[in-house]
């Protein structure tokens, strides 16, 4: 796939040249390979927050952010979210394509055999305090995972990853659920294997031992979406952190677990709970969508239109597009009125006609929407984030498994451009300068909290 030699890298001072090959990828922008850049010339590249490089080759999902183009291993993100199901998707991602249906049903079964979790690992939960994140309680339930399964913690064994990946992905679910229902002091409901992955999750969350939670088939097939539309987004923070975590030969459960914690941020999968939080904003504080969007204009307040603008996406997000259609069918056909939406589409409406949206291309992404959707079907928005780690396990799962299967595979240590201080003599303490880094009332407060 090697193109000829075709850029040329030219020191103006020295005159000096260097050559690089060109990777061309099967669709998107190709690439430079400048991994011979720092031997050859003793330079490295800046590009922090990675906006201009690409920091793998992958064959798993593939976006073209200027035409709001998704594919999963090549089908479109629109055909998958209307007609396949979440497991058929995780099927596809994890193997590269979609399952006959024989493969299809024993995939099915196998996960469904790995639902529950060891009756030791739900003590974990009690550890917590009751008002804790569930995502709080799913970064430390995934990684205290690694302590259970030494018997398929060999991740240079493709079986080993295999059973760990199911597991997993199994797991996931009722790991949230539980954490959901130990934030609301409700006893833990276990999984139905006969109920599909959305099926059960909803379950989980919201049955009772008192009383059975009734699936209404349009919740359980928008639950289904959601998690197919989140299900991967190549090369995203906690996607990266996920595989710079395995890069080290780290386990998966661990690797999954920083995943979770770079997830829960609002710039990324948080933003789903903040577009929620704003919009309750903006009803309490009773004010008006365009005076809402002036604020967000004026840069001096730091306020940013949450759910709004993406890194790679410079068009609409297709994955809202489907989240906005599914929005608006689940309202009609619920016969509810929501003010929540009602601002929303009214927002959406001012940004999308605003010169500052427009020059710098900020379009609504997945989360504008899904917290919406989210919270018709009675999710409280604490799950939301969790939802979206659901839905994400098996893009992490699938890049993980491809990483080590790289032929190029390698620890990830990217390199810096050093701006400290160089070449200081050590001092000792009498002789230094006072430099008061600390707040006292800060400190107090914190020391009195520290229990
Ligand atoms: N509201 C207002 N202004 C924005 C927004 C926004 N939501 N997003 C970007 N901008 C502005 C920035 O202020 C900046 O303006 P400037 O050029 O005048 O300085 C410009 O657009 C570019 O923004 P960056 O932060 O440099 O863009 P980047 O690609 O690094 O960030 C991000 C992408 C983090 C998603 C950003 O758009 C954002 O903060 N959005 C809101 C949070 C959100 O919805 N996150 C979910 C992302 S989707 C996902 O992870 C599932």
């Amino acid at each position: 796939m090697i193109d000829e030699k075709r850029f040329k890298l030219v020191d103006t001072k020295t005159g000096k040249e260097y050559e690089f090959d060109g990777i061309k990828g099967s669709i998107g922008p190709d690439v430079i390979n400048i991994s011979s850049l720092y031997k050859k010339t003793g330079l490295f590249t800046y590009d922090p927050g990675f906006t201009s490089t690409a920091a793998c080759n992958s064959k798993i999902t593939y976006i073209d952010g200027e035409k709001g183009i998704l594919q999963y291993r090549g089908y479109p993100i629109e055909e998958l979210a209307n007609s396949s199901s979440h497991l058929e998707v995780c099927y596809l991602l994890m193997h590269g394509e979609l399952p006959s249906e024989s493969d299809k049903n024993e995939f099915e079964e196998i996960i469904k055999n790995h639902t529950l979790l060891n009756e030791q690992i739900i003590q974990f939960y009690r550890g917590f305090r009751r008002d804790a994140h569930p995502m709080a309680m799913m970064i430390g339930i995934v990684g205290a995972l690694s302590s259970f399964y030494h018997d398929s913690l060999n991740i240079e064994d493709p079986e080993h990853r295999m059973i760990a990946s199911h597991r997993i992905l199994a797991k996931m679910p009722t790991i949230a659920a539980m954490a959901y229902k130990y934030s609301v002091g409700q006893p833990f409901v276990y999984p139905v294997n006969k109920l599909n992955y959305a099926d059960n999750f909803l379950h989980m969350c919201f049955a009772t031992p008192t009383k059975e939670y009734e699936i209404n088939p349009l919740f359980s097939k928008i639950m289904d979406q959601i998690f197919i539309l989140h299900a991967d987004h190549e090369q995203n923070a906690s996607t990266s952190t996920v595989r710079t975590a395995g890069s080290s030969l780290a386990n998966p459960y661990a690797c999954l677990s920083a995943g979770i914690s770079s997830l829960w941020g609002k710039s990324h999968g948080g933003a789903n709970e903040a577009v929620i939080d704003m919009i309750d904003e903006i009803v309490l504080n009773d004010l008006k969508p365009k005076d809402f969007i002036e604020e967000v204009k004026n840069k001096k307040n730091k306020i940013r239109l949450m759910g709004f603008g993406h890194r790679v996406y410079k068009s609409y997000d297709p994955r809202a597009k489907v989240l906005k259609k599914s929005t608006e069918d689940l309202f009609k056909d619920l016969k509810i009125k929501s003010k929540e939406l009602e601002i929303a589409k009214e927002i959406e409406e001012l940004a999308l006609n605003d010169t500052y949206f427009k020059e710098k291309n900020l379009y609504p992404n997945v989360d504008f929407y899904s917290g919406i959707l989210l919270k018709a079907l009675d999710i409280p928005t604490t799950m939301f984030t969790p939802i979206f780690a659901v839905g994400r396990t098996v893009g992490w799962l699938s890049q993980w498994k491809e990483m080590i299967e790289d032929e190029e595979f390698k620890i990830t240590r990217p390199r810096q451009l050093f701006t400290g201080n160089k070449d200081k003599s050590y001092k000792k303490v009498p002789d230094r300068e006072k430099k008061s880094i600390f707040n006292l009332l800060w400190l107090k407060k914190t020391f009195l909290n520290n229990q």
